[in-house]
């Protein structure tokens, strides 16, 4: 029987034809991406530089002799390839389970192409059975929940989680979103929000999504 984690290698696998020698890499953060930083040792790749989404990356990273780079000292990223919670047919993305979705989102703005990779339960018709991430300064954690009880969620704190920036999170349940573009800019105006995990505005450029009979490569 082909498991999740299978499928989940193979679209890690798959993504190694999108990675462009000699240029810096975008790497996000997940399981996934924990499967893709292990094929790309395995590949030896011409691969030297990487910008990276999380501490967890970073530390795989470093640990195949890839050096990290500050995004700042980055002046263009071609390629990101990062995970998702959930993706519709818009290429637009929940993300954020691993905590890791504000950082996420400044590397995908950054990045020319974004590359997500998601084995087929990922795939959706509308957003939001997964809980949508939202980032939160500490002080406003009631608040944003007040506010977001308001749009119609039930906003729960993840408790014990500290994001990579010292915020907190709380897991939005119950939401449809269909309308994930306005929804996504729609919470991020509560003040307190850093951000919310919908990449809809900045959606995925192409899907690598790997099913039972193999990767299907979608583009946007
Ligand atoms: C991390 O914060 C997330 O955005 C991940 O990209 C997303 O949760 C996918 O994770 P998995 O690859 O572990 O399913």
């Amino acid at each position: 029987m082909v498991t999740q984690d299978d499928l989940k290698r193979r679209v890690a696998q798959s993504a190694l034809r999108f990675v462009l020698p000699g240029r810096v890499l975008g790497v996000g953060t997940g399981s996934t991406v924990d499967l893709f930083i292990d094929a790309l040792a395995a590949a030896k790749l011409d691969v030297k530089q990487a910008v990276s989404s999380s501490g967890r990356s970073t530390a795989k990273l470093a640990a195949i002799g890839i050096e990290v780079l500050d995004l700042n000292d980055v002046e263009s990223l071609p390629v990101y390839v990062d995970g998702a919670d959930e993706i519709d047919a818009g290429f637009h993305m929940i993300k954020g389970g691993g905590a890791a979705l504000t950082r996420e989102k400044i590397i995908a703005a950054v990045a020319q192409s974004f590359v997500c990779i998601a084995d087929a339960s990922k795939r959706v018709e509308v957003l939001g059975r997964f809980p949508l991430p939202v980032e939160v300064v500490p002080m406003a954690r009631s608040h944003v929940a007040r506010e977001l009880a308001k749009l119609g969620g039930r906003p729960v704190w993840r408790e014990g989680v500290l994001t990579d920036n010292g915020n907190l999170i709380l897991d939005v349940h119950g939401l449809a979103i269909t309308d994930p573009v306005a929804t996504e800019s729609r919470i991020n105006q509560i003040v307190g929000v850093v951000t919310n995990g919908l990449f809809a505005a900045r959606g995925a450029d192409v899907l690598l999504l790997g099913g039972a009979d193999g990767v299907r490569e979608l583009r946007r």
